[in-house]
């Protein structure tokens, strides 16, 4: 049986109708072609699949779209405005070299922002159990830990010093 669901998706009003077990990360990839945000397992133990749900990281495939009805949700896609600047976490990502073949890199981004808006300057060891629950097949976690501990800083910072923050760190 069809429900329609409407959330706020990247700053947009969206409505579909889907069926009752459709997944939130299904709606998004599926109805509104957000591909951005990655399936990387049946397990909910990847974290490809993070998105922002009210402000806070969530795995999408952990939630039914139903779920999800009346949020708002962001997906990496809505992370930096279009045509703009990086998220001073992708930047940071960018700086550091945190990715590889990238395919965990939104996931990493949107839990690192989450927290980010909650701990100005994690440590290594919180970066590393904040990121417990994303698995990254490529790097060996290292640049993506000095990468969010560098976004943190950033994010704190603001835009105007993020360039600032970003260096002094990197190999
Ligand atoms: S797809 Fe792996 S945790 Fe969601
Ligand atoms: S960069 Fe390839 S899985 Fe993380």
């Amino acid at each position: 049986m069809a429900n329609t669901v409407k959330m706020t998706v990247n700053g947009k009003a969206v409505s579909g109708d889907v069926e009752a077990r459709t997944l939130l990360v299904q709606f998004l990839r599926e109805n509104l072609g957000l591909t951005g945000t990655h399936v990387g397992c049946d397990t909910s133990q990847c974290g490809a699949c993070v998105v922002h749900v009210d402000g806070q990281s969530v795995k999408s495939c952990t939630l039914l779209a139903v779920q999800a009805n009346g949020s708002k949700v962001t997906t990496i896609e809505g992370l930096a405005p279009a045509g703009g600047d990086l998220h001073p976490m992708q930047a940071a990502f960018r700086e550091h070299h945190g990715l590889q073949c990238g395919f965990c890199t939104p996931g990493m981004v949107m839990s690192a922002v989450d927290l980010g808006k909650r701990n100005k300057a994690p440590s290594e060891q919180e970066v590393r159990e904040w990121l417990e629950g994303n698995i990254c097949r490529c790097t060996g976690y290292h640049n993506i830990v000095k990468a969010v501990m560098a976004g943190c800083r950033a994010m704190a910072a603001g835009p105007a010093k993020a360039a600032a923050a970003k260096g002094g760190d990197d190999d």
